[in-house]
């Protein structure tokens, strides 16, 4: 075939073989396999080598060349050909030695491991930087939403003060089957089991692990701060009941597991998750299923909306594919690649603590129906600085107990807790249930 080029086309196809950029993989697992595919597309890309876990395990992936596999992920750290290695592995050891081995082995890192870079993507990058080399981690926040790329190019020209955002696929699964089926959260979660929707060990999704990892770095990159993971408060699912869902119903909200990040006035950082009750007029509450959406504020842009799939095999390969590209498209061409994609903020930011903040919440009692409850529930409040945006009590058949549930005005947290203890003590109310904060 050779003999019918001109000169000019064969020199043009020596370059593109010659300029072909290596890649080395650890894990093969959903995203890796993904990973694998979608470069199957990109000819300028040649897969060196890969690590898996178990080279015995049977794998269906079509053009998987065997003789690539290693089940030593230091032969893809230290082979000398590799230029980018995709760290799709998770946890902290070993990815943590692999990707600074890698890095002093003059290697570019794509990474979609959220826990690593929640606890030490400030050493990461900081050594990334001593040794010229970029970190990458589009697929580390939402699977398939670009965030990273966006927040740190096409708005970059904002001062981003706000970050509300469902970041968790099992939770937002496990919630939007309660509100639709009215069922209990163990109930769900063992048919989400069953499904393959939720892991066997729940854990990380639903106590808020996991969408904590992936909020501290966002507002670390969206507030150019860098944000602590152990000031970042957290609560998971665990506790919303059938009731509380069909309250919030029918005062008009949502309940979703919120990861919300504020940088207020004075220039502290406000980051936490926890479940909330999301006015149904916010485009927040109408994200269900594993969808997940990230709601921006920023100025001079104003509120930006982002929704997608946040985890699975092809769109998470989306991201890691997406920033292997960046990485390739610049390589031999610059001795300092994708500069504004590079993490070099050195501030710590000040961090609230939650008791510190303000927020409006959703109170459910059950109370014995007896004289005077309502009035002292309102005396507490009001002798605590709270104003109520509504009350509401339904009498339960049976068991002299009364469901009363209550909206307040925005509120300080301590306050908040203050009331929460004169509810406790108070022998007419035979249960605080539920203490859930409002979006305002
Ligand atoms: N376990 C995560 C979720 C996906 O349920 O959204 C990976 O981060």
């Amino acid at each position: 075939m050779l003999k019918y080029m001109t000169s000019k086309q064969f020199c043009v196809i020596l370059n593109f073989m010659e300029n072909k950029i290596k890649i080395g993989i650890i894990g093969l697992g959903t995203v890796g396999s993904g990973v694998f595919k979608t470069l199957q597309n990109f000819k300028n890309i040649e897969i060196v080598k890969i690590a898996v876990r178990n080279k015995n395990k049977k794998r269906n992936i079509e053009n998987l060349d065997e003789s690539i596999i290693t089940d030593n992920p230091y032969e893809v750290v230290n082979d000398p050909d590799i230029q980018i290695v995709a760290e799709l592995v998770g946890g902290i050891e070993p990815a943590y030695n692999l990707i600074k081995t890698a890095i002093k082995n003059g290697k570019h890192i794509v990474t979609a491991n959220k826990e690593l870079l929640a606890k030490h993507g400030e050493e990461l990058f900081n050594f990334a930087e001593e040794h010229n080399k970029v970190v990458l981690y589009e697929a580390a926040i939402a699977g398939g939403i670009p965030l990273i790329m966006p927040i740190k190019t096409i708005l970059a020209g904002n001062k981003i003060n706000k970050i509300k955002a469902i970041l968790n696929g099992t939770t937002n699964y496990i919630l939007t089957k309660m509100d639709i089926q009215g069922a209990s959260y163990a109930e769900v979660l063992k048919e989400s089991q069953e499904l393959g929707y939720a892991e066997a060990d729940p854990t990380g999704d639903v106590e808020g692990f996991d969408a904590a990892y992936k909020i501290t770095t966002l507002a670390t990159i969206a507030f150019g701060k860098r944000i602590k993971i152990d000031k970042v408060y957290r609560e998971g699912i665990t506790k919303i009941s059938p009731d509380d869902m069909k309250a919030a119903n029918e005062m008009g909200y949502k309940i979703k597991l919120i990861a919300s990040a504020e940088l207020n006035d004075d220039g502290r950082a406000d980051v936490r998750v926890h479940p909330m009750l999301v006015p149904k007029s916010k485009s927040l509450a109408h994200i269900d299923y594993v969808t997940n959406a990230v709601s921006l504020t920023g100025h001079p842009v104003g509120d930006v909306t982002l929704s997608g799939p946040g985890a699975g095999e092809f769109p998470t390969a989306s991201s890691v594919v997406g920033d292997i590209l960046a990485i390739a498209s610049e390589l031999g061409r610059t001795d300092y690649l994708l500069p504004m994609m590079r993490c070099r903020h050195c501030e710590n930011a000040v961090m609230m603590d939650v008791s510190e903040t303000e927020n409006k919440y959703y109170i459910s009692i059950t109370a014995q129906n007896s004289k005077g409850v309502i009035g002292r529930i309102g005396k507490a409040c009001e002798d605590n600085n709270i104003s109520l945006a509504s009350i509401v009590q339904k009498e339960v058949a049976g068991d002299n107990a009364a469901k009363i549930t209550v909206i307040t005005e925005l509120s300080k947290e301590k306050d908040m807790q203050k009331v929460i203890e004169i509810f406790n003590n108070d022998s007419a109310i035979t249960k605080v249930n539920s203490l859930i904060r409002v979006q305002v």
